[in-house]
């Protein structure tokens, strides 16, 4: 993929829905007794990988363009597959699956791609055999064998990272166990799993403690079918939001974007170093917060701050905005540092190491660590640059090459499918050359 430098962008963009609230409308309908009709299903692969890995365990499901209509089966209704379940290059749907089918009363296997295959598992497979589950993985990594346990035992839980995947996958195998499921978290994660299921009817009590939230399930709740409507994914309008922001005269509006407070450190974070972003018409939907962004780029970014350093728990709020936000950093007069940030090198590619690599291709100054990188404000070239596999490294460096004096070419670009299928398309036709 070819992309030239940009005067601008200009217009309404209609973005697909947010991919981890459909993975999680998907599994929990599928949990729930009744008919779901999930509306602005996101168009992602990951999400499709989903949905087949629950029709696979005998889940019926339509779709109709964007609208999924899923027949519920209730918490103990899956049926046995006959197929390893492929979970292809989505480490939510393993994840997420594998605390579903921990709690069955029949065997399963999920598989996923290459990359899938190097995500660590152990931070599953640990709690989930604590819980009594059986299963093998060798080297705790996928594919992850899993012999099926019902009920499964409650526990007491603190994840060892701040991952929204492992505590969803505790809490949905907490809906099979004998007892209350609590987990602790000490850096708050995107809470999706626990609103929606209180949208489907399940209690999930949240106390405060010091330094610490605790959420607890019971092994008794059960979900009921409520139709569900999925906001515009923020991770994807944040490539579109830091194009509009760096390049001057820009403007664009973004409707029905979710802005879940777990979600939104990205918007915060521009708006600080001087980002002209506009959030309108608020308001809740199916238990999220949803609203339409408004972004001007005649101010363009502007350093507020003597040094632009993110570290700490708000890593954890925009960690699969950091790519894009790396490219940013470029433009701020200060340059931008992450750090805490090591978490990156264990997603769809080693982030930290496909940004440095491409940043600096393109003419970019950046010191590199075990946990983030430090990037000084850059004039950016165009050049040749790889995606990693990795759809997030693709769409950021698109937008790396609106910015870029030349032409960049991406090479392997066709990933971005794995969570927008149409981003390049839908650049193209807002980009003034
Ligand atoms: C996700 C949580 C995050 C995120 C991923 C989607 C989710 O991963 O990076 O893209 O939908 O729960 P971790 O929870 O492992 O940090």
């Amino acid at each position: 993929m070819k992309i030239n430098t940009a005067k601008n962008i200009q217009g309404t963009l209609r973005l697909p829905g947010d991919k981890s609230i459909s993975h999680r409308a998907a599994i929990l309908s599928a949990m729930a007794e009744g008919n779901t009709r999930i509306q602005n299903f996101a168009e992602s692969a990951d999400c499709a990988s989903t949905l087949k890995c629950l029709e696979a365990l005998g889940v019926e499901i339509r779709r109709d363009d964007l609208t999924v209509i899923v027949k519920g089966v209730g918490k103990k209704g899956f049926s046995k597959p006959a197929v390893e379940l492929d979970c292809e290059n989505s480490g939510t749907t393993m994840r997420l699956l594998s605390g579903l089918l921990a709690g069955q009363n029949f065997d399963s296997v999920l598989i996923g791609d290459r990359s899938l295959q190097k995500r660590p598992m152990r931070r599953v497979i640990e709690p989930l055999r604590s819980m009594g589950a059986r299963i093998d993985a060798e080297g705790n990594h996928a594919p992850l064998r899993i012999a099926g346990t019902n009920p499964l035992h409650s526990i007491d839980f603190e994840p060892p990272v701040a991952s929204a995947q492992i505590k969803s996958c505790i809490m949905l195998a907490g809906l099979n166990a004998d007892g209350e499921t609590s987990v602790f978290e000490r850096i708050p994660t995107r809470d999706h799993t626990e609103r929606m299921l209180r949208w489907l009817g399940a209690d999930v009590e949240e106390t405060e403690l010091p330094g610490m939230k605790k959420l607890s399930i019971s092994g008794q709740a059960g979900l009921t079918a409520k139709d569900i409507e999925v906001p515009a994914d923020v991770s994807s309008a944040a490539f579109f939001i830091i194009a509009a922001a760096c390049l001057k005269d820009s403007k664009i509006v973004i409707p029905n974007v979710g802005i879940n407070p777990s979600r939104t450190a990205i918007i915060s974070v521009l708006q600080h170093v001087g980002a002209d972003i506009e959030i309108f018409d608020r308001r809740e939907i199916c238990n999220e917060l949803v609203g339409s962004l408004r972004i001007r780029g005649n101010s363009g970014i502007l350093p507020r701050t003597a040094q632009n350093v993110l570290n700490g728990p708000i890593i954890a709020n925009l960690i699969d905005e950091i790519p894009i936000l790396a490219v940013a950093g470029t433009q701020l007069e200060n340059g931008l540092e992450i750090r805490n940030a090591s978490e990156l090198r264990i997603k769809e590619s080693d982030r930290i190491s496909a940004v440095v690599n491409n940043l600096r291709k393109m003419n970019a100054s950046v010191e590199e660590f075990e946990d983030g990188f430090r990037i000084e404000n850059s004039e950016l070239k165009g050049a040749v640059v790889n995606s990693f596999g990795d759809h997030r490294i693709a769409m950021a460096f698109a937008v790396a090459g609106l910015l870029a004096s030349g032409e960049t070419e991406i090479l392997g670009a066709e990933c971005a499918g794995v969570s927008f299928p149409g981003f390049f398309d839908m650049l193209s036709s807002v980009t003034i050359m």
